[in-house]
């Protein structure tokens, strides 16, 4: 398997094309010594949950080391597909202009380097759901994704311009589009039709947990 540097530089060369060098510069900032992801210069703070507590929250999705192994089966089948389902799923944000808005401006103008940058990021977390290493690291860089899409920390990676919070109520409701669209997908492998099935329950529990996970910034102080 590719180690994360690896693949977060890789995919951003193949998804820069040009339009964003200093994409490639912002994800060699990775600074040694700093516990977790450093995508763009920003550090990861530590999570505010335990690695037992993420485990107990498994325990309520019904995740078993079974769902692990066939996220991991998803991995080759997903790896040569990322750009392509990821252009499926930015053709889904493109077409509900009730999502778009939160790429766009106040004038409602979509910001396409925003667009571009956040592509980047959002192949590698393909990745990174596909390998399930669920250590620190990953914890840690959850509630930064989560962050992200709330006021306290969306725009800032990308210095965009764009809308600063995205309403809570679209964060899980996106998890069946995402995966739904991911079916064909995995359906690209030469894998039986109920290991395909087994893939996808496994994604469904993943993404359904990690916007558990990003709910957090949302959630009253105590009460998560
Ligand atoms: C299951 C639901 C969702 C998934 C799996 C998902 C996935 C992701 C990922 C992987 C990233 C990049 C994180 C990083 O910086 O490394 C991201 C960022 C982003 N997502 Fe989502 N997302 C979800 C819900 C939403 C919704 C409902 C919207 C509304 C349109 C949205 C809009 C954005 C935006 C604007 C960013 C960039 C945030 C920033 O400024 O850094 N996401 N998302």
């Amino acid at each position: 398997m590719l180690n994360r540097k690896m693949i977060t530089l890789s995919i951003s060369t193949i998804a820069c094309l040009g339009a964003c060098s200093s994409m490639q510069a912002m994800n060699e900032t990775i600074e040694p010594g700093i516990a977790g992801y450093t995508h763009g210069s920003r550090s990861v703070e530590r999570a505010p949950i335990t690695l037992a507590e993420l485990e107990e929250l498994k325990l309520s999705l019904l995740m078993s080391d079974e769902d692990i192994k066939y996220l991991r089966m998803s991995y080759k089948v997903l790896e040569p597909n990322v750009e392509e389902l990821v252009g499926v799923w930015y053709g889904f944000v493109g077409s509900n202009p009730h999502l778009l808005k939160y790429f766009s401006n106040a004038a409602s103008e979509p910001d396409m380097e925003y667009l571009g940058r956040v592509r980047a990021r959002f192949e590698r977390w393909v990745l990174d759901t596909a390998q399930a290493d669920y250590d620190q690291d990953w914890l840690d860089y959850q509630f930064e994704i989560g962050r992200r899409h709330h006021r306290i920390g969306k725009n800032k990676t990308d210095h965009a311009n764009a809308i600063d919070h995205i309403n809570f109520r679209h964060l899980s409701a996106l998890t069946i589009p995402v995966t739904t669209t991911l079916k064909p997908f995995l359906e690209r492998g030469d894998h039986t039709s109920e290991e395909v099935d087994k893939m996808h329950a496994a994604w469904v529990k993943s993404v359904l947990m990690q916007s558990i996970l990003w709910s957090y910034p949302y959630v009253q102080d105590g009460d998560f």
